[in-house]
């Protein structure tokens, strides 16, 4: 279910990246209490409806009182430009509660964590909540276009200096040293393979990140990934026609949005829980036309062929799309 919830504040971090910090009133505090590295769910006008988008917290619950996710514009992306242009302190937005699996097991454990651009949203929650509240060590590769689009870059040096051995910092910058490259990541994970590593980061940049972290000798159950890229160029703008709780409903489907996301930004309720293609709640069957699924670690062959799907994970690959929860 969604929540209106008061943006406290807007933080220009670069010129292309703002976060959005919120305030969650105590009636809300169970329901937004989250773990590091979760996101929430953003509401964005589309078309006179809405489009949901999936941002990381950049806070720590651990360390922050408030909620705050970062926000880095995604060239045509329209949810990413609308929150960076649109929304001022005061505003409200209409929030899904926190929700992910991009999260660390135990905070004393020591891990790796593989960034690319806004990538570093999630991991910066969890470096903040393993320095104060765990006793890991954290090594982060980061990498960006050059030293302007470094989010975080004040804070990320100041808990490296009062953390000493326990943040170690690599900062990869295109500018000076080209694009990521998966040997020159793998050189330097190597003395870190036996523990887990958390990625994320535009697609491009998780390719190469696998591939380093695979080049370093570390096991892929260690190896965690957490991708929001809008993958426009993938999918179509379509029509959506979902039959859920007696009643049919036509809903427009914007190339990139998932299709769960769509059905409730439309204000119905579909089931769903991790959101990740882990869990199979969301599933449900398709009638007519074509999707593609991100991730899906839960439905087998003899479920696709009796035409079941993950809502979650669906993007367009057909201008018409039917699907039902009966
Ligand atoms: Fe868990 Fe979709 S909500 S697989």
């Amino acid at each position: 279910m969604t929540h209106r919830l008061r943006v406290a504040e807007v933080v220009a971090e670069t010129p292309d990246a703002h976060s959005l910090i919120f305030t969650v009133p105590p009636t809300l505090a169970a329901e937004f209490a989250y773990r590091p590295g979760q996101y929430l769910t953003v509401m964005v006008p589309h078309n006179g409806g809405s489009v949901a988008r999936c941002y990381s917290l950049s806070s720590s619950p651990h360390t922050d009182t408030d909620l705050k996710i970062t926000v880095k514009r995604v060239r045509d992306g329209q949810a990413s430009n609308w929150i960076c242009d649109h929304v001022v302190a005061g505003e409200t937005l209409e929030l899904l509660p926190p929700a992910g699996e991009f999260t660390p097991a135990s905070l004393d454990d020591d891990l790796l964590l593989l960034a690319g651009g806004s990538g570093i949203t999630p991991g910066m929650g969890i470096i903040k909540s393993v320095l104060a509240h765990g006793s890991g060590r954290v090594t982060l590769v980061y990498a960006n276009r050059d030293e302007q689009s470094v989010i975080f870059a004040a804070e990320l040096a100041e808990l490296a200096e009062r953390h000493g051995d326990r943040l170690t910092v690599t900062h990869w910058l295109d500018s000076e040293r080209g694009a990521p490259d998966a040997t020159a990541f793998a050189a330097l994970l190597k003395p870190k393979n036996r523990i887990d590593a958390y990625v994320c980061g535009p697609e491009p940049f998780v390719a190469v990140a696998r591939d380093a972290l695979q080049k370093a000798g570390v096991a892929p159950e260690r190896v965690h990934v957490e991708r929001f890229e809008v993958e426009q160029e993938k999918s179509m703008d379509a029509t959506l026609e979902v039959e859920i709780d007696g009643q049919t409903h036509r809903l427009p489907w914007p190339a990139g949005s998932r299709m769960l996301d769509v059905i409730i930004g439309a204000g119905l309720n579909p089931p769903f829980s991790c959101r990740q293609g882990h869990c199979g709640a969301c599933a449900l069957r398709m009638l007519r036309g074509k999707v593609d699924l991100v991730n899906n670690e839960v439905l087998e062959q003899e479920d696709f062929d009796e035409g079941y799907i993950l809502a979650c994970q669906a993007l367009a690959r057909s201008d018409e799309v039917s699907v039902t929860y009966y």
